[in-house]
This record gives C-alpha cells, sequence and structure tokens, in this order.
C-alpha cells in the first residue's frame, strides 16, 4: 500500500497577511517542486486564509485552517464554520490539536463532532493525538491515544477513517526541541494503526519539534507518512529544506 506523504505547516497564531504574502511568494517555486513527491498543506491563521488561496492559485499545494466549528451558520460569536472553509476552497482542518485541549478546553466529543462537519464540507481533517509528559513518564502514552483515537474517530465508518489524516504530537515534544525518537514514534504510530478499522490506509504523521535534521529520519519510518510542522515551518526556506529532506526518503 502507498501512502502519499503530507507535509503540512502550523504557523498557529503567527503571520499577517503581508508577512504571508511574502512566504508564499519564497516558498511557491520549491513546493511546486517537490509536489511530484508529495502533498503540502500551509495551514495559517484564518485571516491569512483568502491571501494564501490567492498566492497559491494555479499550484497544487494544499491549504487550510487551524480550528473549525461545526455548526453551518448562526449567532456563535467568534467561531468560524466547516461550511465557511469549505467556501473558501479549503482542503484540510487541524483538529484537536493539544494547544486547543489545553488552553481551549477541547474535548474528544468536540473533535468528533468538527470531524463530522468537516468530512460533510469535502475537508480532510488532520486529527491530533498524543501525550502529555505526566502520561508519557507513567506509561501511559498507548493508553491515552487509544482513547483520544477511539473517543475522537469511533463513529466513523472504516472508509471514512481510512481518508483522514491523524498527527501524533506527543505534548512534550511541541516546542521544545526534544523531538520523540522516530522509533519510539513509528511504534506508537503503528499502534494507532491498530486501533480502529481504516487507520492502517490512513496518513498518520508525526508532529513535534520536526525540524529539516530529523525529517528524514522520521520519514524512514514505515508508520510515518511525513510531518505536522509548527516552528521550522515559519520560514520559507527553512520548511522548504524539510519537506525536501522528508519527502527523499519516502521516494
Ligand atoms: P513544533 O514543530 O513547533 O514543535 O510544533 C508542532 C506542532 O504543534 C504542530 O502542530
Amino acid at each position: 500500500m502507498t501512502r502519499r506523504p503530507l507535509f503540512a505547516a502550523n504557523w498557529k497564531c503567527f503571520k499577517t497577511p503581508d508577512e504571508t504574502r511574502a512566504y508564499i511568494d519564497a516558498f511557491r517555486p520549491g513546493a511546486e517542486e517537490l509536489i511530484p513527491k508529495t502533498d503540502i498543506a500551509i495551514l495559517p491563521p484564518f485571516i491569512d486564509l483568502e491571501t494564501v488561496r490567492l498566492a497559491l492559485d494555479g499550484t497544487t499545494i494544499g491549504y487550510g485552517a487551524q480550528d473549525c466549528y461545526w455548526e453551518q451558520q448562526g449567532a456563535f460569536t467568534g467561531e468560524v464554520s466547516a461550511a465557511m472553509l469549505g467556501a473558501l476552497g479549503c482542503e484540510y482542518c487541524i483538529v484537536g490539536h493539544s494547544e486547543r485541549r489545553r488552553l481551549f478546553g477541547e474535548t474528544d466529543e468536540m473533535v468528533s463532532k468538527k470531524i463530522t462537519a468537516l468530512l460533510a464540507e469535502g475537508i480532510t481533517p488532520i486529527v491530533c493525538v498524543g501525550e502529555t509528559l505526566d502520561e508519557y513518564k507513567g506509561g501511559l502514552t498507548l493508553q491515552r491515544v487509544m482513547q483520544q483515537v477511539s473517543d475522537g474517530l469511533g463513529h466513523l465508518e472504516d472508509g471514512e477513517r481510512a481518508n483522514l489524516v491523524v498527527a501524533y504530537e506527543p505534548v512534550w515534544a511541541i516546542g521544545t526541541g526534544l523531538a520523540d525518537d522516530p522509533d519510539s514514534a513509528n511504534r506508537t504510530i503503528g499502534y494507532i494503526r491498530q486501533c480502529l478499522g481504516g487507520l492502517d490506509e490512513a496518513r498518520v504523521l508525526y508532529g513535534g519539534s520536526m525540524k529539516a535534521e530529523n525529517a528524514a529520519q522520521f520519514c524512514a519510518q514505515p508508520n510515518i507518512d511525513g510531518g505536522l510542522v509548527g516552528s521550522a515551518s515559519l520560514d520559507a526556506v527553512t520548511f522548504l529544506k524539510l519537506v525536501e529532506n522528508g519527502a527523499e526518503m519516502r521516494a
């Protein structure tokens, strides 16, 4: 089975529209050369999506959002719906990122509703799972990811699960410079693939201090299909190098 790699840039709360335009100008030529080998997606803050859409016009470089709301529309101040993202041509949307879980109270139940809303719009959810440092130290990694996967994705059909993207992001590895050991990440992701039907065919990414220097080691692992990248995606040249190094291993 061949799963096409994916490298997704999670910009988090960084970049204005002007900064976004400058980034895409620098990123687009190199990224277009890599597209035959791998999928690439830019996931900026909501306010930059239209800029990204216009700047990527005519390419197959994907883009999408970092969160969404599950109702189509209504009196939900501050929310942006999956339907609105669909209208803007978004191909992907992150769901259940650990920062949303920890700082904004996102639960597995909310994750499951967001996934359903995204699938109805034809948008691919990138569903984040991962254990905290305490859970890691307590040997609870597999138990934690199993719970997040079954509570977040248990309501789907196998075929729906096969078409989404899961990102294994150990919380302790995010933004710390302390990436997981690639073998260990490969084993955890292998376990995730066994949790529910369809996940063996789904693309599963690693996230958490992935850099240009370690991307190849992660992508050489049979269970790892690419990366969900934070800090190392904020500079166009650095992210291109990371994608190039990672995609090389999967070619
Ligand atoms: P870093 O790459 O900065 O560790 O962030 C990873 C992440 O949270 C991607 O969603």
